[in-house]
């Protein structure tokens, strides 16, 4: 078989061509571009609190002007309709819709992403709108936060309300991106806001994102009778060191914590028995209550897959648990339970992430995801590469590197396509150069330069490429 690595084909081959219905996009997230953070009744958020803290963000960057995207939406928008990118993934900043995190709309607020659908539907951009990227209201954490059962009531709140108020322009739903990260690596290493160490709380965390996800597809559902709604889950594709059985139980532990804690309930209805055996020294799991698993078991009309690199790990033989996840540094773990297993960097290239560059986890994951969930159709809500992006003296900027990885990871995507998943539409992480949570401003993953801090945004060579593949609907060599 040609991996798909290697792809077939030329320009012109019909065998690199994609669906006549695939659809082409870009995504981007609230607190990373808006900026504006106190703008127009806007309350802080965790990440606002969290980057204030010295130490958390890398140069103390903080999400205060990001890349000012409250004031050059229109621009976005437009720049966006001149490559062509037929739909735009972004999120709603819960504390500019609901400042203390409870209560009515406000309704500045909710005008800002009424302009902005209204314009991306001007354009012909269908908006694909996720309810949660990360931003809890500050207000919330100071009640508990993810680990408090309360917050679960209050997104499915925080949900109703932004059906009602979009309901009528936007269909297309993600309710949580990567609640892997939220719970984790907010609660877990706390390399994420809040930035708590607590193992306990990260489970009860990932329970409670589970649970306000159900919640939120049944109110988007009562609501806006031709949603399309689903979650973005930042799946692992785990594979063992070697071909020993302990290296095989290392990868099956951290698949049950990546990946199966959220497939788990979502898709099929339960948590995972071995999950539940490999944490039940340090919770009962108590904290699920009868109805709760119905609840976060609701139809979903896609999944929403993204993908970066592969995840290698062994048996760790000193018994510590080693972490290499390439989102900052921290003495806690975020696999609660997973003690002895050891993370390896895969071979070969790597992005300025330092995370290996390797299509074939993409291939390997779409096609597991297939065959586990086949009734589900897949979007790759995000893919793409961070690189050390600069301007020429002729203010281009050249990025072979970006067009390389997105190349070989579409390849795997036409492949996965050919050999019978559906994958029904493509989003490049990111539309443009933001603010990479603990990396702050050091990570370029857009295809837009965005140059700080004047804001000034200039496409780079990448964003013509990806702008020709999406017209042509062709992928070249
Ligand atoms: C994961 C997140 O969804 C997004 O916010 C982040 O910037 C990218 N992937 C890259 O790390």
């Amino acid at each position: 078989m040609v991996t798909a690595a290697q792809g077939t084909g030329a320009a012109s081959d019909p065998a690199r061509m994609f669906p006549e219905n695939f659809f082409w996009g870009s995504a981007t997230a609230s607190y990373q571009i808006e900026g504006a953070i106190t703008k127009d009744g806007r309350a802080p958020s965790i990440w606002d609190t969290f980057a204030s803290t010295a130490g958390r963000v890398r140069n103390g960057d903080t999400g205060e002007i990001a890349t000012d995207h409250y004031h050059r939406w229109r621009e976005d928008v437009a720049l966006m309709a001149e490559l062509g990118l037929g739909a735009y993934r972004f999120s709603l900043a819960w504390p500019r819709i609901q400042p203390a995190g409870r209560g009515p709309g406000h309704q500045k607020g909710l005008d800002f992403y009424r302009r902005l659908v209204d314009e991306l539907l001007d354009k012909g951009i269908r908006p694909v709108a996720t309810l949660y990227q990360w931003d809890l209201p500050q207000a919330l954490e100071d009640a508990g936060g993810w680990p408090d059962r309360d917050t679960v009531q209050r997104f499915a709140d925080y949900a109703a309300l932004v059906a009602d108020a979009l309901g009528d322009r936007v269909k297309t739903w993600i309710t949580l991106n990567e609640p892997w990260c939220s719970a984790f690596l907010g609660y877990g290493s706390g390399v994420h806001a809040p930035g708590r160490a607590e193992p306990v709380a990260a489970l009860r965390a990932a329970h409670h994102l589970n649970l306000a996800h159900g919640l939120a597809v049944q109110a988007l559902r009562d609501r806006i009778p031709a949603a399309q709604c689903s979650v973005s889950l930042n799946f692992r594709q785990v594979r063992p060191l070697t071909g020993s059985d302990a290296d095989a139980d290392a990868a099956r532990r951290i698949d049950a914590l990546a990946n199966r804690i959220f497939t788990g309930p979502m898709l099929k209805g339960a948590y995972p028995k071995d999950l539940l055996e490999d944490t039940a020294a340090l919770t009962d799991w108590s904290f699920v209550r009868d109805g709760d698993l119905w609840r976060i078991h609701q139809p979903l009309d896609f999944l929403g897959v993204n993908y970066y690199t592969p995840t290698v790990v062994s048996e760790a033989a000193d018994g510590g648990t080693h972490t290499l996840d390439g989102h900052g540094r921290s003495s806690h773990s975020p696999w609660p339970g997973a003690d002895r297993v050891a993370f390896h960097q895969p071979p070969g290239d790597t992005t300025a992430m330092g995370w290996a560059i390797d299509p074939t986890g993409l291939y390997d994951l779409l096609r597991r995801l297939a065959s586990d969930f086949p009734e589900l159709p897949l979007v790759i809500t995000e893919n793409g590469a961070a690189f050390d992006d600069y301007a020429d003296p002729f203010g281009r900027i050249n990025d072979p590197e970006r067009i390389a990885y997105l190349r070989g990871h579409l390849a795997a995507v036409h492949q996965a396509i050919d050999d019978g998943v559906e994958v029904r539409g493509y989003f490049v992480w990111s539309l443009l150069d933001n603010f990479e949570w603990a990396h702050g401003y050091s990570k370029r993953f857009g295809i837009v330069y965005v140059e700080y801090p004047t804001g000034t945004r200039i496409p780079k060579a990448s964003a013509r490429w990806y702008a020709e593949v999406a017209r042509s609907g062709v992928l070249p060599d």
